[in-house]
Order: C-alpha cells, then sequence, then structure tokens
C-alpha cells in the first residue's frame, strides 16, 4: 500500500454502537458508511430541522466554492483539511488537484473510520500529494508536528486551513480560538483560514433540541453566534463576503449557479479569512 496513510495512533476498534459525528454527517449526505446509532442520532437531529439534509449538502458545497476560490483567485497550493469526515464527492484534493495537478493536501481526522476510508480513496495525482493524518484537533501540535505534515507541505509557503463544519465540536472550555491560533502561527503570511460553523441564529429553539439530541448521544455539540464564529477568525481579515450564511458565499463558484433565494437555507456561517 502506498504511504498515503499514517498514523501514529494506536490502532482503535471502530465502534458501531454509538452514534460517531462523521457518520451522522454521512447519512445526511446520502453515504453508505454509516449504522443504526448514527441514522437514529441522524433521524432525531432531523425532527428539528427536517431540512438538515439539504444543510448539509449546502456545507459540502461551500467546501467546493472554497477551495476553487483558493486555487483559482487566491493562488493557494497547499491544504491542511482538519475534520475532513468521510470521503464523498468534491474531496478537497479531487477540487484542487483538477484545478492545479501539483496542489498538494493533508487531511486529518479523528474517527477511525475516516482513517480505513483514506486508505483507499485518498489517492493523489503524480505530480501533487495526498496524505492522511489519524490525529485529534484538540492537541494542534500532533498534527502540526507529525512527520506526514513536513513531507508534504512547505510551511514557508502560504497553506489553507480549512475546518470545514468541526468546530462545533469544541466546547468554549477547550479555548478553540487558541488552537486556531497554533494552527495560524504555523503558517506564514499569505495563509488562509476557511471556517464554516452551525448556529442557532436562524432558529434558537430548533437548534437547542438538536444540541440536547447530539449531546444526549454523547456528542457535544456548540452552535455559535455570527459574532462568537468571527472571533475564531483571528489573526486573519475576512474576504468577501465576510462571514455569511453557507449558501451566500461566492454561489457562483459552482458550475451551474442558481441566484440562491433563500440566504438562510442551511444554518451555517462561512468564511475565509486571510492572514496578513
Ligand atoms: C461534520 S464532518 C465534516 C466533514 C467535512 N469537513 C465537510 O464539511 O464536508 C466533521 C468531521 O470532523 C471530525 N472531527 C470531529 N472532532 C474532531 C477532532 N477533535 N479532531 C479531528 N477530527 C475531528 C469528525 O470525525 C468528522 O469526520
Amino acid at each position: 500500500m502506498s504511504d498515503n496513510y499514517i498514523s501514529t495512533q494506536p490502532p482503535t476498534k471502530i465502534d458501531i454502537t454509538v452514534a460517531h459525528e462523521a457518520r451522522v454527517y454521512d447519512y445526511w449526505l446520502g453515504g453508505k458508511d454509516n449504522y443504526p446509532a448514527d441514522r437514529a442520532l441522524g433521524d432525531a437531529i432531523a425532527e428539528h430541522i427536517p431540512t438538515i439534509k439539504t444543510m448539509a449538502r449546502a456545507n459540502r458545497a461551500f467546501l467546493t466554492r472554497a477551495v476553487r476560490y483558493l486555487v483559482g483567485e487566491a493562488g493557494i497550493t497547499q491544504f491542511l483539511d482538519i475534520g475532513t469526515g468521510i470521503p464523498t464527492a468534491g474531496n478537497t484534493h479531487e477540487v484542487a488537484q483538477r484545478l492545479d495537478p501539483a496542489a498538494r493536501i493533508v487531511y486529518v481526522d479523528k474517527d477511525p473510520i475516516v482513517l480505513a476510508h483514506a486508505r483507499a480513496l485518498m489517492s493523489s495525482t503524480s505530480q501533487g500529494r495526498t496524505r492522511f493524518v489519524h490525529a485529534d484537533l484538540h492537541d494542534p501540535r500532533s498534527i502540526l508536528d507529525h512527520p506526514a505534515l513536513a513531507d508534504t507541505l512547505d510551511l514557508t509557503k502560504p497553506v489553507a486551513i480549512m475546518l470545514v463544519a468541526i468546530m462545533m465540536y469544541f466546547r468554549d472550555s477547550d479555548h478553540p480560538e487558541e488552537i486556531i491560533g497554533t494552527l495560524l502561527d504555523a503558517v506564514p503570511s499569505g495563509s488562509h483560514l476557511v471556517i464554516t460553523h452551525p448556529t442557532a441564529d436562524f432558529d434558537a429553539a430548533a437548534m437547542a433540541a438538536v444540541t440536547a439530541a447530539a449531546e444526549a448521544s454523547g456528542i457535544a455539540f456548540h452552535p455559535r453566534s455570527q459574532a462568537d464564529t468571527a472571533t475564531l477568525f483571528t489573526g486573519t481579515t475576512l474576504v468577501d463576503p465576510g462571514l455569511v450564511p453557507v449558501a451566500t458565499w461566492r454561489p457562483e463558484l459552482t458550475d451551474r449557479p442558481t441566484p440562491v433565494t433563500k440566504a438562510d437555507s442551511a444554518w451555517y456561517w462561512a468564511g475565509i479569512g486571510h492572514k496578513p
């Protein structure tokens, strides 16, 4: 097997009896890598937000637009994609390497099932390079100091740090701004920070019920307001159009652009910050 797959963590058994973030999200996206516990939580959340599958897809579609912007307009060729999720259509390296075959990507996820799929699916162009690191963002140094990172990314050149639909798993007491600060300190000027974040700003009652359902399944889930999400971008300057509802972030960067008729159709804030 290629050296695309790298883990310094001890082998972890995949537990299908409890819901996992990656598999619930896979269920909403229409994937097959999920189990009854994941689907039960996914359905419980859908009772409070019937359009949750559409919202998950809107978040995923933003990821594609963000990578297109980063490669096509910001000239980024290196990506650190943390909280990768189970591979699905339009993974970061596929979008980036279509525009620049020499693009280099390090994927990071803590879920062993993502690790299992990474081995099979994270294939790079011959000009570029793709690696997968099994690690937990609660310890950002375990990512930054990982040999796969130095082997893949040149940290003297700009990097896009992708935190797409992951920071809601961090409580304020985890000090997410310090974790992101550690990542930003490791990359040079010209680097970018991509974040999407679920929010209660559009429907507080529904999001409170979602939080309760997730926590009852053992998953920490913390929606953040627009102001609190903005603080996660500390040390960067938001590029246009700023921190906006995910569906409205540069909707023209899709293959078949359609007008956004309902700006708050997906309850995520989305933004890209530029490190000056
Ligand atoms: C909702 S999925 C998002 C996947 C992808 N970024 C996207 O937006 O399409 C969140 C992913 O973050 C991963 N994750 C959650 N907490 C993490 C942590 N502390 N460290 C690394 N990965 C984490 C989960 O395992 C899951 O695969």
